[in-house]
């Protein structure tokens, strides 16, 4: 068994810490503490900080709150969901998010996350509640799964895959991460097979994403994770996929833009917060070399300015 460091290389690290050095003396709210990389680095960089460490999964909890205990009382682990964050700290200087799933959990087979390996399809974070990717398969309308399969793997045979799984479950329920990578490669065309990495990708990411609703509770976050900081404060964001960076773009931009109509000569409101970066922030090909999970990172922050 892998030491808890070495089972999930923390992306962008100098970097986050760099922009939530302002909390150096404060809390942070480090809301996907996941193995705990991210907030160890804090922990160990700002002697004079705390940390709250939020993560809906159990057993990542364990593993991080079991890393972090030579910190003492500096490190507060929270069982829940990031929008729960009022829950975990009424106020805070800094918020952290490395959004996505671990690779731990993508390593430990039998959660079901992986296309690669056959095992249950369960794919929930938490495995305490909800439904899991199986139930979903299995009672969903066609329209229904074509509608996930659009909206969150963007793709372009959703209609074809629906409709096999539909087909396929009458026969007998799906329960293998096997049975749907088959019907993925069944439902696409040969030349389309051929390109872009395994054909299964896509399904299992709408199929988790919609499993774990993380658009959903993510859209509920951000403004919730805003709301909780004190002004100074700095809210730092890591998306690893389009869909995530954009809600986070918007709403950045929204809570950064005065509403002031172009041509006054005064602005009538101020922002409450502004950007610390120009665009999204990505990693450099060095990092990527070392860590291929950090090849699509989008990191975005904004600090409350009152
Ligand atoms: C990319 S990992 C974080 C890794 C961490 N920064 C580290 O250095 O070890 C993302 C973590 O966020 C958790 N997570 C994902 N969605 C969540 C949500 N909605 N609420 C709370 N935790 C969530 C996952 O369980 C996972 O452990």
């Amino acid at each position: 068994m892998k030491a808890t460091a070495d089972r999930h290389v923390p992306v962008l690290l100098q970097r986050c810490t760099e922009l939530l050095g302002t909390a150096a003396r404060g809390l942070i709210v480090d809301a996907t503490v996941g193995m705990g990389g991210h907030t160890e680095a804090l922990l160990r960089a700002y002697p004079g900080c705390a940390v709250v460490g939020i993560d809906r999964d159990p057993r990542a909890l364990e593993l991080a709150s079991e890393r972090l205990a030579p910190f003492g009382e500096r490190f507060h682990p929270f069982h829940g969901t990031y929008d729960e964050i009022a829950h975990a700290a009424a106020e805070a200087d800094g918020v952290l998010m490395d959004l996505g799933v671990s690779s731990m959990q993508l390593d430990e087979q039998e959660r079901g996350f992986s296309y690669a390996a056959d095992a249950p399809l369960d794919m929930r974070m938490d495995t305490s509640t909800g439904t899991s990717a199986a139930e979903l398969l299995n009672t969903a309308s066609a329209a229904e799964l074509r509608r996930i399969l659009y909206r969150y793997g963007e793709e372009r045979f959703a209609p074809r895959i629906a409709d096999r799984i539909v087909r396929q479950r009458e026969q007998a329920p799906l329960t293998r991460t096997s049975e749907l990578a088959e019907i993925v490669r069944e439902s696409i065309p040969a030349p389309a097979r051929r390109t872009g990495g395994n054909p299964a990708k896509r399904t299992f990411q709408a199929i988790r994403i919609a499993v774990n609703d993380e658009l959903g509770i993510l859209e509920r976050a951000i403004p919730a994770a805003l709301g909780i900081l004190r002004p100074g404060g700095r809210i730092v964001v890591m998306a690893y996929q389009s869909l995530e960076d954009r809600i986070v773009k918007h709403e950045f931009a929204r809570v950064t833009t005065s509403t002031t109509p172009h041509g006054l000569p005064v602005e009538l409101d101020q922002p409450e917060f502004s950007l610390l970066t120009r665009g999204a922030e990505r990693a450099s090909e060095d990092e990527i070399a070392t860590n291929p999970r950090a090849a699509s990172v989008r990191l975005r922050a904004v600090e409350r300015r009152i």
